[in-house]
């Protein structure tokens, strides 16, 4: 063989490495979420099979934290550094943020070409599209105004389904007697403020929209407010001395296993009770926070991209259309405990609390009863929703009075502002 020829075939040789290697490059997402409960973890598990099968794979990098808190700190190191992931989980607002300061990519190509303008609600889209441009694809709509309930426990209590706040206190009182913590709670901010988000939905859908989306100052600090307030004490009542830090999922434990009667918490809960090999209606009852029915506060889990490299390019585009597959759509939520982010998809697979979340987001939307969750970053953004956050936890810590709480709330917010 001549030195031609063998350089000419190193040279080939070289080109066939590069390229397969570049295919794998492009054909790999690094995905930051925090979805580490076992739940999370085995709807995580859905994409991520689903992906494999189209010959993505997947580099994973969780940051625990409910809520995401952590993870989006850990975001902000990554894309400081000039070194984003692939893929991010994200909420609301926050994607919105991250839009404004122009490092986020472009999901135009798939979006336009898969209609998604036409399946995807606007109130999602609100937060998916950044001047007009997809910029990230939303993978569920989770709601917060729920309350997860151990059969047993409800059936000792009475065996009804509380209807109002009377009645669900009522219900309380006697899980309590019956010697078992009554609430199941995690004491961290985002969890009191889970509880804040349905306990004001409660007091009417216009007190919500009027205090939490549009921070009107005379909801924020009057007298409704502080019947939010009181009734968050009165909760607090309810929990039991070593709820301080705990995490949500192990809350949820704590009604699985009956030691506890009830949780409030978003439908991500669900995911934990069908983890534990849970039945709804059989071992757990799941129902809208009293006094809250008819109207949904939401969240939407969507995968936001970045500004990558050509190579990663591709990688982002086939993720953000495999999440938006119907069929998968339906296997992931199925799992999640949310519901489908396209109005689309059929509700067969769905048990009958997803069943009811897929109707009660339809109606709430069309009523005009449906609104973004505060707790979740879907109201206001996190500046805001921080300093609401701290009054919150303050108060349901005894640090501050229920007759202060709603006036230092008001100025929280006008400080953020
Ligand atoms: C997310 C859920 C997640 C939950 C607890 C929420 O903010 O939307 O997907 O399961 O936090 O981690």
């Amino acid at each position: 063989m001549s030195l031609r020829t063998i350089t000419k075939l190193a040279a080939s040789v070289a080109l066939i490495a590069f390229a397969s290697g570049a295919a794998r490059a492009a054909d790999n997402v690094e995905v930051l979420h925090w979805w580490t409960s076992g739940g999370e973890a085995a709807a995580l598990d859905v994409l991520k099979k689903d992906l494999e099968s189209k010959g993505v794979t997947w580099s994973d990098m969780p940051v625990a934290g409910g809520g995401g808190e952590q993870a989006m700190t850990a975001l902000r190191a990554r894309v400081t550094a000039g070194n984003p992931p692939t893929a991010v989980q994200a909420l609301g607002f926050d994607i919105t943020d991250w839009a404004k300061q122009g490092v986020v990519g472009d999901l135009g190509e798939v979006a336009n070409a898969e209609g998604w303008d036409k399946v995807i609600p606007t109130a999602l889209q609100n937060f998916s599209k950044f001047d007009g441009k997809w910029i990230a694809a939303p993978v569920n709509v989770h709601s917060t105004n729920w309350v997860w309930i151990n059969k047993k426990a409800m059936d000792a209590a009475g065996g009804k389904e509380p209807q109002n706040w009377d009645e669900f206190v009522a219900m309380l009182d006697k899980m309590k007697a019956n010697g078992i913590t009554p609430l199941a709670h995690g004491g961290q901010p985002w969890q009191d403020a889970t509880l804040f988000d349905a306990v004001v939905l409660s007091l009417g859908t216009d007190f919500y929209k009027e205090s939490m989306i549009d921070l009107d100052p005379a909801a924020l600090s009057g007298d409704k407010m502080k019947e939010a307030f009181s009734r968050m004490e009165k909760l607090r009542s309810y929990v039991d001395d070593n709820f301080s830090g705990r995490d949500w999922n192990l809350a949820s434990a704590m009604v699985i296993e009956g030691k506890a009667g009830a949780q409030m918490m978003g439908d991500w809960a669900k995911g934990e009770f069908l983890k534990a090999g849970q039945k709804p209606g059989t071992d757990f009852v799941c129902i809208r926070f009293p006094g809250t029915q008819g109207a949904v506060t939401f969240n939407s889990d969507q995968f936001m991209m970045f500004k990558v490299g050509e190579d990663k390019q591709k990688a982002q585009l086939l993720m953000a259309s495999a999440i938006e597959d119907p069929k998968f759509q339906s296997a992931f939520n199925v799992v999640k405990g949310s519901v489908p982010a396209r109005t689309d998809v059929p509700d067969t697979d769905f048990d009958d609390c997803g069943k009811k979340g897929i109707k009660d987001l339809a109606e709430a939307n069309e009523k005009g009863t449906l609104f973004g969750s505060m707790a979740h970053g879907h109201a206001v953004p996190a500046s805001i929703k921080n300093a609401m956050y701290d009054v919150i936890t303050r108060h349901f810590n005894g640090d501050l009075s229920t007759d202060e709480a709603p006036a230092e709330l008001a100025a929280a917010v006008a400080a953020a502002q």
